[in-house]
């Protein structure tokens, strides 16, 4: 099959301020409504909530052309896989998968294999599946998701692999508003405030993959959120790499603060927001959450380091002072709150020093839970050009010394809940059980109960009875 390149990635200009193009919501074709008839598709999603809601848009243009999901990809007429770059192992994980879905394509032919989210934005990776894997016949950027149509039309009618990623205009997204069937969820809604990231950590691949920031109107944003209140949502996710820098790219102080108030005035049940960055989190913010209880009381601030020498090799602006002035202020103004961070061990050069001063902070904050790492060189990084004297058995080891301790906090907050109650939007069904039901209380805490599916979408009210470091098991208290 030959190959159609519109463009291709280049992380140096991907690192570049670049004019912002505003692309509207793609429309079907008639060629796809009439392909799409009784057609099938698989998606797998990699990575983070950005490309959950990517997953979800691309999900509801395939079932816009009359297509069907199903769970296994063979057999599928179109397998995407949405991809993350985060770290070397998600990367090896996608080519894995691609090598399994190579036999579901010698089974059906006519299968379309696309690959889509921040892995392709890397040249050599976006080169390699090209090269490896020849039963790809669809690769498409992250800004690129508003041409899916056209792009899949291409390679149906011209029979040819269609690779469309560029780094030079990172789009404004229109998102569709409010279909149901554009969400995984049917209670629980991730909704975009802005896209990118303009902060350039230096170990991190996402300002090359996700473009510069890019904030969403705030009237499409409130707009979004009274259409999913109509459809029955609970509660939604603010989304941003950087939600606190919401509104900069535009000239505007403070924007976050106030759209904050004015999504909880709204009147949906729950608000969450991820993810604040500690020296641009301000009191504002702090403010407008004391004041709505319906803006839940739970906040990752991801902290990475310890070490204020680190944290200055990371680019991260801020030292582990500041951050804790944060927390003891956040902490002041919201009590009751639940925190949880993002830590990197390993980080070239890091010394047993730098890394007992993480382990400072953790036994300081004492977090409800955290994302814990080891540090994966991404090429193309600032950080991917330093020499590294730590070997991987001091990595490992410092990595489950500090899993110990962030685990032993974990199960001591969530013995707190014992013999209290607490509010619970319950939304799944136990795979294994199905008399257990779970969900999430305000500070984030899952919590499992004996019950049926008719709770599924309702807050109810919970007495904890027991606690394990990652659970809380309950019981229903009717009032
Ligand atoms: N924008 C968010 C985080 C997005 S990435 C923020 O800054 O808070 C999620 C987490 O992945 C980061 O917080 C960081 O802890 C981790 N991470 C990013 N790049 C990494 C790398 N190269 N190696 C290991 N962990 C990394
Ligand atoms: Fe990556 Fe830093 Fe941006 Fe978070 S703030 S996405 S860690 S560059
Ligand atoms: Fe991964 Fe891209 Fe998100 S690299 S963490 S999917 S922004």
């Amino acid at each position: 099959m030959k190959t159609k390149i519109l463009s291709l990635p280049d992380l140096k200009k991907a690192g570049q301020k670049k004019e912002i193009e505003s692309v509207p919501v793609c429309k079907p074709t008639d060629y796809l409504l009439s392909w799409g008839r009784d057609k099938t598709f698989a998606i797998r999603t990699y990575g983070c909530q950005a490309n959950v809601r990517d997953s979800e848009i691309i999900r509801n243009y395939l079932l816009s052309l009359g297509m069907k999901e199903k769970e296994d990809f063979s057999g599928a007429d179109f397998v995407l896989f949405n991809t993350c770059a985060i770290r070397e192992n998600a990367e090896n994980h996608l080519y894995g998968e691609l090598g399994l879905c190579k036999k579901a394509y010698d089974n059906k032919r006519d299968m379309i294999i696309a690959v889509c989210g921040c892995v392709v934005q890397e040249e050599e990776a976006t080169r390699y599946i090209l090269e490896h894997f020849k039963h790809v016949s669809l690769i498409f950027g992250t800004s690129r998701i508003n041409s899916f149509y056209y792009l899949l039309q291409d390679c149906l009618k011209e029979k040819m692999r269609i690779v469309d990623v560029s780094s030079t205009s990172f789009s404004l997204l229109k998102e569709p508003v409010g279909s149901v069937a554009s969400r995984f969820s049917k209670h629980k809604a991730f909704v975009n405030i802005m896209y990118g990231c303009d902060k350039f950590c230096t170990y991190c691949i996402v300002p090359y993959t996700r473009g510069r920031e890019r904030s969403r109107d705030k009237e499409d944003i409130i707009k979004e959120v009274e259409e999913l209140i109509k459809l029955g949502y609970k509660e939604v996710t603010l989304l941003g790499q950087n939600v606190d820098a919401y509104g900069k790219d535009k000239g505007e102080k403070y924007a976050f603060a106030s759209l904050l108030e004015e999504v909880a005035k709204t009147g949906i049940k729950r608000i969450r927001f991820t993810t604040p960055y500690p020296s641009d989190f301000n009191p504002e913010v702090f403010q407008v959450m004391a004041k709505y209880n319906n803006i839940m009381p739970s906040i990752h601030l991801p902290i990475q380091s310890g070490s204020d020498e680190i944290l200055k090799k990371m680019n991260r602006r801020y030292t582990s002072k500041e951050y804790l002035d944060i927390v003891k202020l956040l902490r002041e103004k919201l009590p009751d709150v639940a925190l949880t961070t993002d830590i990197i061990v390993g980080f070239p050069n890091e010394t047993e020093e730098d890394f007992l001063k993480t382990l400072d902070i953790v036994n300081e904050v004492k977090y409800d839970s955290a994302y814990t790492f080891i540090y994966s060189k991404r090429p193309g990084t600032p950080a991917s050009k330093l020499y590294d004297n730590v070997s991987e058995s001091v990595k490992h080891e410092r990595f489950d010394r500090l899993k110990k301790i962030i685990d032993f906090y974990a199960e001591e907050n969530a013995k707190k809940y014992v013999g209290k109650t607490t509010e619970v939007l319950f939304d799944t069904v136990s795979k294994r059980d199905k008399t257990m039901i779970s969900g999430y209380n305000p500070q984030g805490k899952l919590v499992h109960v004996k019950g049926d599916e008719s709770i599924l979408g309702q807050i109810r009210k919970v007495e904890i009875q027991t606690s394990h470091t990652y659970s809380l098991i309950g019981e229903i208290k009717d009032e």
